[in-house]
């Protein structure tokens, strides 16, 4: 049986969590979870949010499913979720980003990948305060690691059958860091003269995206640019409840939701489990699960397309009676 890590965060993570096990189970497959806490709920009894032992779950069983984990805003410890990238060195994260069937949306037919260069930029977090009226935060861009997600996007568009490729910086202004991102893809670019290449600066990629998102394919962008063009993205397919992720290494790989802990709706029976189903079908084929993926997506998509969908869809479903209906779909598919 194949042992997996299995974070289950706070917030809406354990709600979320519980819900993609039951349905994972219910698909027939055997998993057997190494279940581990991370965040504010353990240091007081660790000293730590991510203690080591989480980070050796991973390592030993290369894969984890992850929810979404609380970091305070303006005080406190640093990101649990940009730890965990930098310590297993998960550099690519890739969120695809594609309608969902009987999902009202403004566009139909988005199909965009955003890769996101996962380990530095300003998340790597080299910030100090100069005095009591200004701080400075230290935008680090290293052409290997631009280099390394470059290569990324583009095998990414060889192996997908992707079209193109679309560099997304800042690089008029941030001219020696974005530049050096920029200059990196266009070297990466060359080498793949069967994908096009196409540059733009990140603000007219946003008003692009809003008034036309059907012309991107595969969106390439340095760490803090494709986390907030991401959200961008989710918010084009019907909202953060549906956007699923992938943190990816040479070793590891953690599979996410883009969402955070959704604090406001936690403990409600509210949340949509849909974007942690997402990354967990991905996770599934990654380790090779691909009819059990198949099979739990085609319910995920019955479901659905039945009008069964939770508050942030505009339904009345609970988050409890959303993945009973999946799973009620998933025995009848599994049975035939
Ligand atoms: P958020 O993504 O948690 O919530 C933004 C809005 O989307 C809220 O109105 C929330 O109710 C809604 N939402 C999010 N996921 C949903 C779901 N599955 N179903 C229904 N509605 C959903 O973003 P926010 O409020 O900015 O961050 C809350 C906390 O999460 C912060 O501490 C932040 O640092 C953390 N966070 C953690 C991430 C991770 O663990 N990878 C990623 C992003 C944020």
């Amino acid at each position: 049986m194949r042992t997996i890590t299995l974070i289950k965060g706070d917030g809406i993570g354990p709600e979320i969590t519980d819900a993609v096990i039951k349905i994972i189970n219910a698909s027939g497959i055997a998993i057997d979870w190494d279940i581990q806490k991370a965040g504010a709920d353990i240091i007081e009894t660790e000293g730590s949010p991510l203690p080591k032992r989480v980070i050796d779950s991973v390592k030993k069983n290369k894969v984890a499913l992850k929810s979404p984990v609380t970091t305070p805003i303006g005080k406190g410890f640093r990101s649990v979720n940009v730890q965990l990238r930098k310590e297993l060195d998960l550099y690519a994260n890739l969120r695809p980003c594609y309608n969902l069937p009987n999902i009202k949306t403004r566009y139909d037919k988005v199909d965009i990948v955003v890769v996101r260069e996962n380990t530095e930029d300003l998340y790597a977090g080299i910030e100090r305060q100069i005095d009591e009226n200004t701080a400075e935060s230290i935008k680090r861009i290293t052409r290997g690691a631009s280099e390394r997600i470059a290569k990324f996007a583009f095998d990414y568009a060889v192996n997908n059958n992707r079209k193109e490729v679309c560099v997304v910086t800042k690089a008029n202004i941030c001219k020696l860091s974005d530049g050096l991102f920029l200059e990196s893809a266009r070297k990466i670019a060359s080498l793949y003269p069967q994908i096009a290449f196409r540059e733009i600066l990140v603000d007219n990629c946003c008003m692009q995206l809003v008034q036309n998102p059907n012309q991107f394919d595969v969106l390439l962008l340095p760490n803090l640019y494709g986390d907030i063009v991401s959200d961008l993205c989710a918010g084009l397919v019907g909202g953060l409840g549906i956007a699923q992720g992938a943190n990816i290494g040479t070793d590891y790989a953690v599979f996410e939701p883009v969402h955070g802990s959704a604090p406001d709706i936690a403990g409600q029976d509210k949340a949509n489990p849909t974007a942690m189903l997402m990354s967990a079908i991905e996770m599934l084929n990654y380790i090779g699960e691909n009819e059990a993926a198949q099979k739990i997506k085609l319910a995920l998509f019955e479901t659905l397309n039945a009008g069964i969908k939770t508050a942030d869809l505009g339904g009345s479903a609970s988050c409890s009676t959303f993945t009973q209906a999946i799973i009620d779909r998933l025995a009848i598919l599994t049975k035939v």
